[in-house]
């Protein structure tokens, strides 16, 4: 039977074994080196950056961000250009030894806040693999206090307006940049996920208002500590603020001089990824996820329609926002988020606290919802499921899609949307796996679906992409002990599955201790470039600290590679 399988396979590698060391791996007859690592100078002026002090704040927005995630890579008048998230910082990487990681001033605040948020770069093809074209007029950074227009139904609303912004329409900064999604007509789209960790208050016993016990928004903060030092992140002087992220983002990747616009169309939660696709008549389709325990999938359809070279106005933000609703039979359904169904007062209240109303509408709780990808040579869409490991309560029951109690593996499910239509209020779904671990739990549901074997088993698939063959890549985000539950995974891996047959193959292992996160490729498909997020040991320079950094994979031989 492997024969026969091994025979169809449309993989043109030979699949890797696990790994527990501090490298990256790929198969034989393709090399992995890395393309940039986090303060590698965007600019000259950044020549010579100190990453084992940290560096000046004044010129970390001139090099290349920390703990890289979502990207895409643009096409442009012969340019090849990349915009990358750099989700969060690791204070304790970022910040010189001595301050074990506690920002002790401003400075230290706008350092942080600096090195996280988007990078735009152009990269070309040099001597040996793909190079980031320093100085290129394409380089861009984009940070906590970049300047950004709130466009859509909640802008301008009471609740979006601040002291220093009392139109509501004009915020300053993305965070917290997880995935990424490319809009039809060629933008990029940067998701903000934990936002709600930069906030705190320096009065323990300020107002929390509506909707911050549901965003998890709280007085001590995830330890960035910029309230104490950047009154805009303390909610005591300024309760609206943290209404102004939990958005998507649009940028413009071929302006370094545009303004990056909040799309509130798309609602407020904890964005993963924003995947978007096109309904037969042209409207604007976009999935989403929102990762946290027992939180919902998301979708976003226009109003207007688009046609190539035609008007974008309005396109992700004229329109309804949909929860998904999973039900046992393999069907489901988009549940409207209105003032009518969710009984709240304005549209732009929906958005602001779009999980609330998705809650009222009796959406379906979910494992966690990461990324989601649309195949592009199919009408369906797939969601990673990543794990959940406290179930019951908020963090969701037992359901058909979340099936089982004690989730530390994840899954994936896919759907159809009915009539072949993306913007169909309806669809078909089943699980394309279920992640476990055959050898701790044979013939039983922790074992995971047939299509998990002890030679592809991985935990907490994460990052999604489909290549222009219609191969699904999956990268994890898991627990890499390789104990226990977890004996026989490895390393944090990318793994590629084929959706006809539900063949999944390992293609990569990353150091320990990291996260692969981010998938794109060069324009002639050659070159893969990989996000490798929160490293450990020394990676990839051989010692020091280590350093998130995109690495490009190519095959030895030249050939496509995606
Ligand atoms: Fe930033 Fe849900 O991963
Ligand atoms: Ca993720
Ligand atoms: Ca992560
Ligand atoms: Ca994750």
């Amino acid at each position: 039977a492997e024969g026969h399988a091994m025979a169809k396979s449309r993989f043109p590698f030979k699949p890797i074994g696990i790994a527990t060391d501090h490298e990256v791996h790929v198969p034989e007859g393709y090399t992995a080196k890395v393309l940039i690592r986090w303060g590698d100078p965007l600019f000259s002026e950044a020549d010579g950056y100190d990453v084992a002090e940290g560096g000046p704040a004044a010129m970390s927005d001139k090099v290349f961000g920390e703990n890289t995630d979502g990207m895409e890579l643009f096409s442009y008048q012969g340019h090849e250009i990349i915009a990358v998230n750099s989700e969060y910082t690791n204070n304790d990487v970022n910040l010189p030894a001595a301050q074990e990681g506690v920002p002790a001033n401003a400075d230290d605040v706008l350092k942080l806040q600096q090195l996280q948020g988007v990078t735009v770069m152009e990269v070309a093809p040099g001597a040996d693999g793909y190079e980031v074209v320093k100085d290129s007029p394409f380089n861009r950074r984009i940070h906590h206090n970049t300047p950004m227009t709130i466009a859509g139904p909640a802008a301008g609303h009471d609740l979006m307006k601040t002291e220093a912004d009392p139109t509501g329409t004009a915020s300053l900064g993305t965070m917290n940049n997880c995935g990424s999604g490319r809009t039809p007509w060629g933008t990029y789209l940067t998701c903000e996920e934990n936002f709600n960790g930069y906030f705190g208050s320096t009065d323990a016993d300020a107002p929390r208002p509506e909707g911050y016990d549901r965003y998890g928004i709280g007085a001590d903060g995830w330890g960035y500590d910029y309230h104490k030092h950047d009154a805009r992140f303390d909610y005591s002087k300024n309760p609206n603020e943290p209404h102004r992220v939990g958005w998507v983002v649009e940028i413009d990747p071929t302006d370094a001089s545009s303004t990056p616009v909040k799309h509130t169309g798309l609602g407020r939660f904890k964005h993963e990824n924003a995947a978007c696709a096109l309904a037969p008549d042209g409207r604007v389709v976009v999935y989403m996820g929102d990762d946290e325990r027992g939180e919902f999938m998301y979708k976003f359809v226009s109003n207007g329609t688009y046609a190539p070279g035609g008007s974008t106005e309005g396109l992700l933000d004229d329109g309804t926002l949909f929860a998904a609703s999973f039900n046992d039979d393999g069907t489901g359904e988009w549940l409207p988020l209105t003032p009518e169904s969710t009984g709240m007062a304005s549209l732009a209240e929906v958005l602001i606290f779009a999980r609330i109303g998705a809650t009222t509408v009796g959406a379906t709780t979910m494992d966690r919802p990461e990324w989601i990808a649309v195949n592009p040579h199919a009408i369906e869409a797939y969601c990673c499921l990543t794990n959940n490991s406290k179930r019951g309560g908020s963090a969701g029951e037992v359901n058909a899609p979340n099936p089982r109690e004690s989730n530390n593996y994840g899954q994936i499910v896919r759907w159809r949307p009915h009539d072949d239509d993306h913007a169909s209020n309806t669809f078909d779904w089943d699980l394309y796996v279920m992640a476990g671990n055959p050898d701790v739990y044979p013939n039983n549901p922790y074992g995971g679906s047939e299509n998990v074997t002890a030679g592809n088993m991985f935990n907490s698939p994460d990052g999604m992409m489909f290549d222009s063959n219609g191969l699904l890549w999956i990268q994890t985000d898991g627990d890499d002990s390789n104990e226990e539950d977890f004996a026989g995974m490895g390393n944090n891996q990318m793994l590629v599955g084929d959706p006809m047959t539900g063949e999944i193959a390992r293609f990569l292992t990353g150091p320990k201790g990291c996260e692969v996160t981010g998938l794109c490729w060069s324009a002639d498909r050659r070159t893969m470039f990989v996000g490798i997020q929160h490293p450990g040991g020394s990676w990839p320079d051989g010692s020091g600290l280590p350093r998130s950094a995109i690495i490009q994979v190519t095959r030895d031989d030249g050939a496509l590679i995606g």
